[in-house]
């Protein structure tokens, strides 16, 4: 009898912390989504610099292109429902979700097009790719993230 009294009411103890937790606290991932959008974006801004017109380390651009096409495919993920709390993430990424999705995809699309384009030391598509992606964060930002 008592241990099934022990047994029930650690187990609603259980159950209210798991609930409280999934209820309010996603500052893990808030955390991990913003630094894999500024590693992103330090990644992007270190192929910029190594592309330089004569000598340019196309090794190096294609390793950091890699890098963000991985650190996009996984951001989708890192967004649950009710995770605007504490980020700059609107609802709008929520209400709108294949809009915001689709807009990461295709920004992972492009570093895999910066990828190729550096094992082909191609400049010209390189920067292309490097414009669209630019082109990509603007308009993202307007629509779905918080300014502040
Ligand atoms: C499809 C939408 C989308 C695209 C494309 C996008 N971002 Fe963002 N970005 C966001 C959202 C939403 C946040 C806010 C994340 C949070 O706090 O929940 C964010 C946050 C960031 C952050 C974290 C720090 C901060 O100021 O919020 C950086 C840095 C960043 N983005 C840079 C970029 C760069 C650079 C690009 C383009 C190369 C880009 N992003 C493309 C949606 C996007």
């Amino acid at each position: 009898m008592i241990k099934t009294t022990s047994f029930v009411s650690l187990s609603v103890a259980a159950l209210l912390s798991v609930s409280a937790a999934t209820a309010s606290d996603f500052s893990s991932q808030v955390d991990a989504r913003q630094s894999s959008f500024l590693s992103m974006a330090d990644n992007l801004r270190q192929m910029k610099k190594l592309e330089d017109g004569s000598d340019s380390d196309w090794e190096q651009i294609k390793t950091l292109a890699l890098e963000n096409a991985k650190i996009m495919s996984e951001l989708p993920v890192m967004f649950p429902e009710g995770s605007a709390q504490g980020s700059k993430s609107k609802d709008a990424v929520w209400s709108k979700w294949d809009k915001f999705e689709s807009g990461l995809v295709s920004l992972g699309g492009e570093f895999d097009v910066m990828a190729l384009a550096a094992d082909e030391q191609n400049a010209k598509a390189l920067k292309s790719a490097m414009k669209t992606a630019d082109r990509s964060c603007k308009s993202c930002h307007r629509a779905f993230r918080a300014k502040w």
